[in-house]
C-alpha cells in the first residue's frame, strides 16, 4: 500500500527522484462495524463497535509554506484542493476536504497551532456512504498525522473527541462519539466496549471459532440520513425532557429497562416514547452481549443482535425496505445466527453472524433473495478486525 501510495503521491505533486522521498510519512485510520449498541451513543449508552482492516491511507510531507494541498485518489475530479491554515472555513466545493479541514481547524481552536502545511494523497477502501464510518476515518487519520508531524503530543481520547467536534460544528452532522473513538482506538481482533457517558472503555476478544462477522451492504445510498439522524436526536431529547420530571438522569440510557416501563406514561407522545423504548433496552442489550461475547456464547450473542435489529426496526424507525430486506434473507439461513443493520441505517450496511461452512452457498442465496425483493444486487466483505489509527512504519 506504501508503494501505490508513494507513486500517486509522486505523480499528484510531480516529485522527481532526487527529491527527498524519505520525508513522506504513512498514515492510516480504519473504518468500523458496530455489532450492536445502535444509536445509543449520544443518549449515553454502551456500544461494540469493532474496526476494520481497510480504511484511509494518507501519504504527507510538510510543506515550508502554510499551505495545505489535497488530493483524493477516490475523487479524482474534484482535483487538487488547497487552502492555507489562516483560511479554515468551511467551503462546499471543497467537497471531501472539508472533513480534514474541519480537524485542523479544531486543533487550532484548541490551541494546537502548526506554523508549517503540508501535501497529503488520501486513498480509501471503505464503500462511501454504506455506514463504515468513512467520514470518521478521514477525520481521525488527519488528526493522528496532524499531531504527529507537528509533535503536539494530544492524547488519543482527546484526538478523536476534537473529530467528534469537527464532524458537529464543522460539517454539521451531530453524530455521537461512537465512530471517531472506535476508529481511533480500536484493536486488532478486539471488540470495543464503550461507555458513551464516561468514555470509560474495555477491549472484547473476538472469539469467534467457526464463526465469521460478515458485512453486507445493501447499495442503497443513505439518503436523508443526517436529517432524519438529527430528528431522532431531538426525540430522544423531548423523551429526556419529559422523564426528568421524575428522575435525576441526564441521559436516557442512565434508565433501566424496568424504571422506564414503570414511567413510561410520563412521555406523552406515542413515537417518542418508541424511540426511548429502543435507547433504553438497545443498551440494557448491549451490556448483554458484551457478557455473552466475553464467555463465548455467540449463540445468544446474535440473538440479541436480532433483537437489536427488530428494535431499529419498530421502535426507532431506522431501518428502511433494503435493510429489512437484507436482514430477514439473512435470517431465514440456519447458520446465521444474528443479523442487524449497522451504523446509523436508512440504507448502508448489515452486519452478520455466519458459520463459515458453506459460506458462499449461504452468500449467494441471501444475495438472490435481496435482489429478488429489491432490483439491488448486495456487496459482502468478511469482517477481519484491524488496530486502530496510527502510522505506517
Ligand atoms: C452514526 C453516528 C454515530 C452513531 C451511529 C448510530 O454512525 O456517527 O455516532 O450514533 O450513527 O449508532
Amino acid at each position: 500500500m506504501k508503494e501505490t501510495l508513494l507513486s500517486h503521491f509522486k505523480e499528484v505533486f510531480r516529485y522527481e527522484e532526487h527529491r527527498d522521498e524519505e520525508a513522506v510519512r504513512f498514515f492510516f485510520a480504519p473504518g468500523r462495524v458496530n455489532l450492536i449498541g445502535e444509536h445509543i451513543d449520544y443518549n449515553g449508552g454502551y456500544v461494540l463497535p469493532a474496526t476494520l482492516s481497510f480504511g484511509t491511507y494518507v501519504a504527507v510531507k510538510p510543506r515550508t509554506d502554510n499551505k495545505i494541498k489535497l488530493f483524493s485518489v477516490n475523487f479524482p475530479e474534484k482535483g487538487m484542493i488547497s487552502f492555507s491554515l489562516d483560511e479554515l472555513q468551511y467551503e462546499k466545493e471543497h467537497d471531501w476536504a472539508n472533513y480534514p479541514k474541519g480537524v485542523l481547524s479544531v486543533f487550532q481552536e484548541h490551541g494546537y497551532v502548526g506554523q508549517r502545511g503540508f501535501d497529503a494523497v488520501y486513498d480509501g477502501n471503505l464503500p462511501n456512504g454504506a455506514g463504515l464510518s468513512s467520514s470518521a476515518s478521514i477525520e481521525v487519520v488527519t488528526a493522528v498525522l496532524w499531531n504527529k508531524i507537528n509533535g503536539f503530543q494530544v492524547d488519543e481520547v482527546e484526538l478523536v473527541k476534537m473529530c467528534q467536534q469537527a464532524e458537529n460544528e464543522f460539517i454539521g452532522v451531530n453524530c455521537g462519539i461512537m465512530d471517531q473513538f472506535s476508529v481511533g482506538l480500536g484493536k486488532k481482533d478486539h471488540a470495543v466496549l464503550l461507555d458513551c457517558d464516561t468514555l470509560k472503555y474495555e477491549y472484547s476478544p473476538l472469539m469467534l471459532g467457526d464463526y465469521v462477522f460478515v458485512i453486507a451492504n445493501t447499495n442503497k445510498r443513505r439518503g436523508l440520513t443526517d436529517s432524519k439522524y438529527n430528528e431522532r436526536r431531538n426525540e430522544c431529547e423531548q423523551a429526556l425532557a419529559q422523564l426528568q420530571k421524575n428522575h435525576h438522569i441526564q441521559k436516557l440510557c442512565e434508565l433501566d429497562g424496568k424504571t422506564f416501563e414503570n414511567d413510561e406514561s410520563l412521555v406523552t407522545n406515542d413515537v417518542v416514547r418508541k424511540r426511548a423504548k429502543h435507547a433504553v433496552f438497545e443498551n440494557e442489550r448491549t451490556v448483554k452481549a458484551a457478557a455473552f461475547l466475553r464467555n463465548g456464547d455467540l449463540l445468544n450473542f446474535g440473538k440479541m443482535m436480532n433483537e437489536s435489529h427488530r428494535s431499529l426496526r419498530d421502535d426507532y424507525e431506522v431501518t428502511g425496505k433494503e435493510l429489512d430486506a437484507l436482514v430477514s434473507a439473512a435470517w431465514e439461513e440456519e447458520s446465521v445466527i444474528g443479523a442487524r443493520m449497522t451504523g446509523a441505517g436508512f440504507g448502508g450496511c448489515t452486519v452478520n453472524l455466519i458459520h463459515q461452512d458453506q459460506l458462499e452457498e449461504v452468500l449467494s442465496r441471501i444475495g438472490k433473495k435481496y435482489k429478488d425483493q429489491t432490483g439491488l444486487e448486495a456487496d459482502f466483505y468478511i469482517a477481519h478486525s484491524g488496530k486502530g489509527a496510527h502510522e505506517m512504519n
